[in-house]
């Protein structure tokens, strides 16, 4: 089978979690199948999850979710702690190419060699992330920042909704 190019397999992807998004799913849903989607499609994608964001704790706590890969021991994580604190409490995508080199990094498996964690927003606000993990150094360039970053405003688009 002739390997299709990188740019044309985040489209097709791209399209699918589009199409799902429109339709009649609940946010939980959606948020299943995009794990299920990402990590069945890209070979370097091999911890897809997300951490939503417990207002009613005190002090706010992200709260692991759908997930697939291997079980993390970090169901709970504090705003001020690791990749994924970082990324909510700053509502900025982070991007670690190498994660021995952030002090920020909390493991999840040994195999782990970069990041991604993704805020979604909903009325403006953060209330959640897509995180995923690489066995992969710099797994994640441009092209896929930009799909990631585009499933979880569609999750904060469905959150929005009714
Ligand atoms: N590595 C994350 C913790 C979550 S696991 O990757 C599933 C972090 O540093 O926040």
């Amino acid at each position: 089978m002739p390997t299709i190019p990188k740019t044309q397999k985040l489209e097709e992807i791209r399209k699918e979690a589009l199409r799902l998004s429109g339709e009649k799913r609940t946010a939980d849903q959606l948020m299943e199948e995009i794990t299920t989607l990402l990590n069945a499609q890209m070979l370097k994608y091999n911890w897809v999850g997300f951490y939503m964001l417990e207002h009613s704790a005190d002090p706010p706590v992200l709260v692991l979710g759908h997930y697939k890969g291997a079980m993390t021991p970090h169901t709970r994580i504090p705003l001020h702690q690791g990749i994924c604190g970082a990324a909510a409490s700053s509502g900025k995508t982070v991007v670690v190419d190498d994660v021995k080199r952030d002090p920020r990094y909390l493991a999840c498996s040994l195999e782990t060699k970069s990041e991604i964690v993704v805020p979604i927003y909903a009325r403006g606000k953060v209330v959640g992330e897509l995180d995923i993990d690489s066995h992969f150094p710099a797994a994640f360039g441009k092209e896929d920042r930009e799909l990631i970053e585009y499933c979880a405003e569609l999750v904060g688009k469905r959150l929005e909704l009714p």
